[in-house]
């Protein structure tokens, strides 16, 4: 089975804000050395005899994130959480949190490690009932501890030992934010299926409806849903990036990872340079948005989110249309297909979508394919995939099946591979402006533009040659 591990690198730029950047890290590292120093020496880490008490935190050992309890604005509980310590805000960025389904109403818990290797949280002694305990190590542990690491991954593990399988860690157990180093997506050996879940409210951590999973079926990708509707999707891996997320080609400094092979699917990212803070969150009222702290002015600044225009919902335009945000009206038919219901339609209601003009006759040969360019690729889950044919034998696989209704390259890096295919309807297909990439659609002779006539003569041309 081939190995499909995508990694696309980004070139590091230094922009001019990182250079500006600079001088000022320089400053603010001996100030924070100083106020450190100052208070008693910070600690990563909790033993069975030395408790995290409420007024205290850990600090990671380069001093990126702290964890300790905190209570949300507008809240009166206690929860155990993770943010970043160089940033300075009013009110910390929660990226992670331990108990969101168990808030403390107790005024002075504890967060403990058991002898047995368990992290919990408990009320005041001598009352000590657990409000939240993590699940059983999954290795045998004769000394934990629980460390937080440099990453903001808080671990159980052997005392003393720096590397090793973790008997518990909480970047199995995301919250609403991916940061570095934190995955997105399942992992078929241990079973985790990391889904990314909003808040309800900015002042309860509670899981809400929003939530981002990987769906792994056909050609992977990520969906948003409320409950049980689908609002959004990323888009399947192209090799490079998210086909609905066209400007992940612009960011600078990031390196995305989208991993497919038997053990796992997952998407991920990471950031060489250290002053570059960066997260992606699914706030509470549903939006998914990824934003870079601006040490100038000690922002957040969202540069991106989704579902950003009426094009991103999915469906917008129904089976067979295709959604164009800078039109009027937005939905518009794949060439060789009109309307399913005109009246509709002409009230720019786009939902029933599209029908053939001329039904598909299989046992014809003349029928070929339309290209679409600068599009997100329609809905995948129930996608055939093969990594090892060519975009031409990815066509002519097509034409042999008489259910194939579309193809696509399955990485457009280089001069593209891979080869993706459709059967049945085609849904939820978007164009960008200098973004996307192409969809081969199967029409029959009748509905294909001159052009593509020729250009699929000369496609038999060549098979006929090879
Ligand atoms: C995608 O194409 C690039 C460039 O040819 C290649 O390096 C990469 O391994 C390909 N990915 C897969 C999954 O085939
Ligand atoms: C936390 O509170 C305890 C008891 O009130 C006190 O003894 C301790 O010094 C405090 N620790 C910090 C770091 O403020
Ligand atoms: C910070 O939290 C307090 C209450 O805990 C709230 O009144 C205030 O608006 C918050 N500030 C910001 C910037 O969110
Ligand atoms: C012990 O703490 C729990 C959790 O804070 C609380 O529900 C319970 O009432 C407390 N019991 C006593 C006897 O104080
Ligand atoms: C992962 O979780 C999501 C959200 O609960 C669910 O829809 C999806 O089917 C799960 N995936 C797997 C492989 O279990
Ligand atoms: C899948 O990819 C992950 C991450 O690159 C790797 O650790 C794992 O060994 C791979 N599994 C297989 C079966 O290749
Ligand atoms: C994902 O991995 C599976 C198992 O290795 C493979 O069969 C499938 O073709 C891959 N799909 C993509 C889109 O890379
Ligand atoms: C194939 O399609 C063409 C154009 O629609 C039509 O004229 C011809 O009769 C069809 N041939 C068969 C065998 O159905
Ligand atoms: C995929 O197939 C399932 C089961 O046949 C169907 O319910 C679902 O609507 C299909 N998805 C798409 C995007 O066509
Ligand atoms: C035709 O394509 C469909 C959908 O991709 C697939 O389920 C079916 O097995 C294919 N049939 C043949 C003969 O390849």
């Amino acid at each position: 089975m081939a190995l499909v591990n995508l990694l696309a690198t980004q070139t590091q730029t230094q922009t001019q804000t990182q250079r500006i950047m600079e001088p000022r890290s320089l400053l603010v590292l001996p100030i924070l050395l100083a106020l450190s120093s100052s208070a008693t020496a910070a600690r990563d880490t909790i033993t069975p005899a030395t408790p995290l008490a409420d007024n205290e935190t850990l600090i990671s050992a380069s001093g990126a994130f702290a964890l300790g309890f905190f209570t949300p604005p507008g809240s009166s509980y206690r929860y155990v959480g993770l943010w970043y310590n160089k940033i300075s805000e009013a009110n910390h960025t929660i990226l992670w949190v331990a108990n969101r389904k168990n808030p403390v109403a107790d005024s002075a818990p504890l967060l403990s490690v058991t002898p047995d290797g368990k992290l919990t949280i408990t009320a005041q002694p001598p009352n000590s009932t657990v409000i939240w305990s993590s699940p059983s190590s999954t290795v045998k542990i004769s000394s934990p501890v629980a460390q937080l690491l440099d990453n903001g991954n808080l671990v159980v593990k052997q005392a003393g030992e720096s590397s090793g399988s973790y008997g518990w860690e909480g970047f199995n157990y995301i919250t609403d934010t991916l940061i570095p180093g934190m995955k997105l997506g399942v992992d078929f050996a241990t079973g985790f299926n990391r889904t990314l879940v909003a808040w309800t409210s900015p002042s309860d951590p509670s899981p809400g409806p929003f939530h981002a999973f990987m769906d792994v079926k056909g050609d992977p990708d990520i969906y948003l849903y409320e409950g049980s509707t689908p609002i959004w999707r990323s888009g399947a891996w192209d090799g490079t990036h998210l086909s609905g997320v066209p400007d992940m080609s612009t960011y600078q400094g990031f390196s995305f990872q989208f991993v497919n092979n038997s053990t796992e699917v997952t998407y991920s990212y990471t950031i060489a340079d250290q002053s570059l803070v960066s997260r992606l969150v699914v706030i509470s009222k549903g939006t998914v948005q990824r934003a870079l702290w601006v040490w100038d002015t000690d922002q957040w600044n969202y540069f991106w989110s989704a579902p950003k225009d009426p094009c991103d919902y999915i469906g917008a335009c129904g089976p067979f249309g295709l959604c164009d945000s800078n039109d009027s009206p937005i939905c518009s038919c794949l060439q060789g297909f009109v309307p399913e219901n005109p009246a509709n339609w002409n009230l720019r209601d786009g939902h029933d979508g599209c029908r053939r003009k001329t039904q598909l006759d299989c046992a014809n040969v003349t029928v070929g394919f339309q290209p679409v360019s600068n599009v997100k690729l329609p809905q995948s889950d129930n996608c055939t995939v093969d990594m090892s044919l060519s975009l031409d034998q990815c066509r002519a696989l097509c034409l042999q099946n008489c259910s194939c209704t579309a193809y696509a390259s399955a990485n457009i890096s280089a001069d593209g591979s891979g080869c993706v295919i459709w059967a049945g309807q085609l849904y939820d297909i978007r164009n960008y402006v200098g973004g996307g990439q192409d969809l081969y659609v199967r029409l029959a002779a009748a509905d294909i533009g001159k052009h593509f006539v020729l250009e699929f003569c000369s496609f038999i041309a060549k098979l006929v040659s090879t």
